[in-house]
């Protein structure tokens, strides 16, 4: 192994999805192959090419949505490592349904142009959108519709920093679930003690008053908004009023959640605390940036009107991850580090004990009943991933790809 390779594959793999890369290369081929040639004088030829590549993707998505059954019948006996895609793509996770890749794949075609172009392959993008279309349509998919959307907040349902404002185009999306009966919870790494939930008021404010105004959503639903704070630690319900009540830990937290001692947490933040302490110094962050201690996280964040340097977040939430994960108490309860895109964070716990809690304290919703929406999906440093252990799936990009697969769901709901 050359170092070069070393440092690519080591420090680097967490940002690679490898079931995406791997589809982008099944891609590849037919793009190859059949995609035509680049001038565009030759108008007859182009269609002709533009069908056969078609034909040859959507046939790679049949092929891949079977092995992806495979795999679900490898897991249902207890044999998912012999699977065939497990083998060709080791890091894949649990599918809690079938994905019907072939039908999402040419509904993003229609809206992408995929096999028309001639000199851009399918990329990660295409990829991983066609993954969320097919995601929406197996959650819709009767009798097993789903029953619990989960949602992150920055980037999914507002920009990164920001409050979602009154007639913000998710806002509709959001009561339009709540009116179908459907629960909807906003796990966050954002968390507060307060019992009041008074910050929550600030960022989603404008959501709690459109529900609690809504004629058209039945009482009984009116409570079907949950917020789960700090990625597993405060949850919030919301009341007919509109009004955010506190729900007590041990209603609703799994009992490895309250294993956890208070005593261990708080070693485990002094560690991570001193950590960034030395990382403000080593990479030079005195003047931009400080550290912020709270009840159940801690926090480098940059100073106003500053900016932290991409690369340090990422050094650091990488050297946070290292080196808390080799520490004894890091067994005893669980930690998540990541880089929130201007900041980074160490959390006690993590999505997926938000997203499985959330599921236990609504009646034992199942996994494959269950979908969470987030943008932070790469393997480390990022901390809507490890909700795929819990629930299905959708990775998007920014708030308006969460109003598009919003209006992709509903429509699958209603078909
Ligand atoms: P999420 O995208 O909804 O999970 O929120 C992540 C962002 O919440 C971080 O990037 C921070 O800017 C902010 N945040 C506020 N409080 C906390 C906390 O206690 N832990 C982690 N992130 C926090
Ligand atoms: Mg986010």
């Amino acid at each position: 192994m050359t170092s070069r390779y070393r440092v690519e594959y080591a420090l680097k793999s967490h940002r690679r999805d490898e079931f995406i890369e791997w589809i982008k290369g099944l891609t590849a081929v037919p793009f190859v192959l059949h995609a035509g040639s680049g001038n565009n004088f030759l108008v007859g030829d182009a269609e002709r090419f533009q069908i056969e590549a078609c034909r040859k993707y959507a046939e790679i998505f049949r092929d891949v949505e079977k092995m992806v059954s495979n795999q679900i019948d490898a897991q249902s006996h207890d044999r998912a490592q012999f699977g065939r895609l497990k083998q060709l793509v080791p890091t894949v996770g649990t599918f809690f349904t079938e994905l019907p890749l072939e039908r999402a794949f040419f509904v993003q075609d229609s809206k992408r142009a995929i096999s028309k172009r001639r000199m851009v392959a399918p990329s990660f993008n295409d990829i991983r959108l066609i993954l969320n279309t097919a995601q929406a349509m197996a959650v819709a998919q009767p009798p097993d519709e789903v029953r619990l959307v989960t949602f992150d907040g920055d980037v999914t349902l507002y920009e990164d920093g920001h409050n979602l404002e009154h007639g913000d185009p998710v806002i509709h999306r959001l009561t339009d679930l709540i009116r179908q009966g459907i629960y909807v919870g906003i796990v966050t790494a954002a968390g507060y003690p307060e019992k009041s939930g008074k910050m929550y008021y600030q960022r989603l404010g404008a959501l709690f008053e459109a529900i609690a105004k809504d004629r058209t959503i039945k009482d009984e639903y009116k409570s079907n908004l949950l917020i789960m704070g700090g990625e597993c630690n405060y949850l919030f319900r919301l009341n007919g009023e509109g009004k955010l009540e506190y729900v007590e830990k041990e209603l609703w937290a799994l009992p490895q959640l309250l294993e956890w001692s208070d005593r261990d947490a708080e070693e485990l933040l002094d560690q991570a605390q001193k950590l960034m302490v030395k990382e403000l110094d080593t990479l030079q962050l005195n003047n931009i940036s400080r550290i912020y201690r709270k009840d159940r996280a801690v926090g480098l964040i940059p100073l106003e009107h500053c900016v932290i340097p991409r690369e340090s977040l990422e050094e650091i939430v990488l050297n946070c991850q290292h080196t808390l994960s080799s520490l004894d108490v890091a067994r005893r309860v669980y930690f998540c580090a990541f880089n929130g895109g201007a900041d980074v964070w160490v959390d006690i716990g993590d999505k997926r004990y938000g997203v499985l809690s959330l599921q236990r304290f609504l009646g034992n919703i199942p996994s494959s009943k269950t979908l969470h929406v987030g943008d932070q999906f790469a393997s480390i440093g990022a901390n809507d991933f490890k909700a795929r252990l819990a629930a299905c799936t959708v990775w998007i990009a920014n708030p308006r790809e969460t109003v598009e697969i919003l209006d992709e769901l509903l429509l699958y709901l209603d078909e």
